[in-house]
């Protein structure tokens, strides 16, 4: 095949994201001869600020690229960059078991225990350092920006901060309470949202660098709200803290090539397996949606998630058996154990999760010389551990719950995780986002995918693989296809609306546990066809955008 854009002609310019100005915030970056690193960069903290539920500087996430063009002539280079949050060094396994016994039954997720210790700072700035080209006063202008002057509150939002569940958790903290709901409701829908602390925060990372998070004044609020509120995050958490650059996930399949993330994050190591082992099926002889397909996306996603949560954490502490897990004879074993006419019960049942609302949120960029950005960031749940630090404007994350916090039981995500993913001091928590690029056979991009939604996210890349690259769906159907997640425990197949009760029916009958589940994930997809034309689109479930640059402005 030919590689149909990249070399030597220029792209369409897109940013795809869940939250409309940060998406225009970097598109702006692109317009002012920045590369999408550049852009990833600006809209990561724009969204700190218009995004609040999830977009953070106190949270953490990846990022997975393909880089290095410069004016549409050469091949990228593969980029992975991890910024998970770090459990606190103060922090051991019995944490929250302890916790639970003394009664505090939330503490891996509201309040200042939830807290890990926050890797955005360090990761954007650090890709910045890396791989972009403008100077850090420039990228953080546009969040600045934002923050200081405002911008008008959604419905949506105002609605989430109205509801009793959210309301009831966010006002437990003096200053989350000051900020969101000030004279005591939140900002009305329409009327500016201001917040000045942040601003300043982020101006003193446009200063300072990292200093200017992990060091001065901003660290200094952090100490203090963790004495005031029994959290453990230190100085020594706050001034050892490292993005890590890893190798991404790397395979061919279906003609294209895959760049994915590694652990500490499953998503890579689930995704392969799953392709690979759907690979062994006639899927596009059995067709998008049908109860065949279904059948083994559920049956390949119980057997990989069985391994994920038994093998899988953070690498830096336990040996993962990759080799093991990606091998020819592991994946034919996981494939020959399907029967393609029954399901294969999960060994145990476990109770299903909580039911707190979740949010992550992903974002896709593609700069003009074809180099992709995909990154996935989060505070855990919505507005994360709920409690803002004092004097800084911005919400810590609840990230330690993703740890096998309580063992032997669920997580937010309904998640029975293992002993590889135990909470350590240091240690990042097993993650499941897929930030994930998709390399054409002429060294083109051809795919920038991701979404939020826990485990969801691995599934749903998988779906939208799938659907582009095997079913031959369009770009807005393989997204907006209804969805279906197994996780192998709980032993349910949940399936959003849409699929075709005969289909159920049939489900049912092959012995699936199914429930329907409402919305799965926030897609925010890049789609390059084989000619070069470029589609952004994000996901109906979602109030996102794709912003794409009309006029090519030249450097
Ligand atoms: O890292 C993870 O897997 C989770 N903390 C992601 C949380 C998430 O996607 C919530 N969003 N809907």
């Amino acid at each position: 095949m030919k590689p149909a854009c990249g070399k030597g002609s220029e792209m369409q310019a897109t940013i795809v994201a869940a939250e409309p100005l940060a998406a225009r915030a970097g598109l702006q970056i692109l317009e002012q001869g920045g590369n999408a690193v550049d852009a990833a960069v600006t809209v990561g903290f724009a969204l700190a600020v218009t995004f609040p539920e999830a977009g953070n500087i106190g949270g953490g996430g990846f990022l997975v690229g393909d880089v290095g063009r410069a004016r549409g002539t050469d091949d990228g280079q593969p980029i992975c960059l991890d910024f998970r949050e770090k459990a606190p060094l103060k922090a051991d396994r019995d944490l929250y078991v302890r916790a639970a016994e003394a009664g505090i039954e939330k503490a891996s997720l509201l309040g200042h225990l939830a807290a890990a210790v926050p890797g955005s700072v360090a990761g954007l700035l650090d890709a910045l350092d890396r791989w972009g080209s403008l100077p850090r006063s420039r990228v953080l202008a546009p969040a600045i920006g934002l923050a200081s002057r405002g911008f008008p509150m959604t419905a949506s939002r105002h609605r989430r901060l109205s509801s009793k569940g959210t309301r009831g958790q966010m006002t437990l903290f003096e200053e989350t309470a000051r900020i969101f709901y000030p004279d005591g409701e939140p900002v009305a829908a329409g009327e500016i949202f201001k917040q000045p602390d942040l601003a300043r925060t982020l101006q003193r990372i446009a200063d300072n660098g990292r200093e200017g998070f992990y060091g001065g004044e901003t660290a200094d609020h952090i100490l203090v709200e963790m004495k005031r509120g029994g959290g453990l995050i230190a100085i020594e958490d706050l001034e050892s803290y490292r993005a890590v650059v890893r190798e991404p996930v790397q395979f061919e399949l279906n003609g294209v090539e895959v760049l994915t993330m590694p652990a500490p994050s499953s998503g890579g190591i689930c995704l392969e397996q799953m392709l690979r082992i759907l690979s062994r099926f006639p899927l596009e002889e059995f067709g998008a949606g049908s109860t065949d397909t279904i059948h083994l996306l559920a049956e390949s996603m119980r057997r990989s998630f069985a391994d994920r949560n038994h093998f899988l954490g953070d690498p830096d502490f336990v040996s993962i058996p990759t080799e093991k897990l990606l091998s020819e004879e592991r994946i034919e074993a996981m494939a020959k154990s399907i029967d393609l006419k029954k399901s294969t019960p999960s060994s145990a049942i476990t109770p299903a999760g909580a039911t707190e609302k979740e949010e992550t949120t992903h974002y896709s960029i593609l700069d003009r010389h074809g180099n992709a950005v995909a990154v996935t960031t989060t505070l855990n749940g919505s507005f994360g551990s709920k409690v803002v630090v004092p004097g800084t404007g911005f919400l810590l994350n609840n990230e330690m719950d993703d740890f096998t916090a309580r063992p032997g039981e669920p997580n937010l995500f309904g998640l029975v995780q293992g002993e590889a993913n135990a909470v350590e001091p240091g240690k990042r928590p097993l993650s499941s986002m897929t930030p994930t690029v998709v390399i054409g056979s002429g060294g083109e991009v051809r795919g920038v995918l991701g979404t939020p939604g826990g485990p969801t996210i691995i599934t749903n890349v998988l779906q939208v693989f799938l659907g582009l690259y095997r079913h031959n769906l369009s770009p807005e159907d393989a997204v907006s296809q209804p969805k279906v997640h197994h996780q192998s425990l709980p032993d349910h197949l949940y399936h959003e609306e849409g699929i075709a009760k005969e289909t159920l029916m049939a489900l049912k009958d092959r012995g699936h546990q199914l429930k329907r589940r409402g919305k799965i994930g926030d897609f925010q997809l890049i789609s390059v066809a084989p000619g070069g034309a470029v589609r952004g689109v994000s996901d109906p479930r979602g109030g996102g955008t794709t912003a794409t640059k009309v006029k090519i402005q030249r450097n």
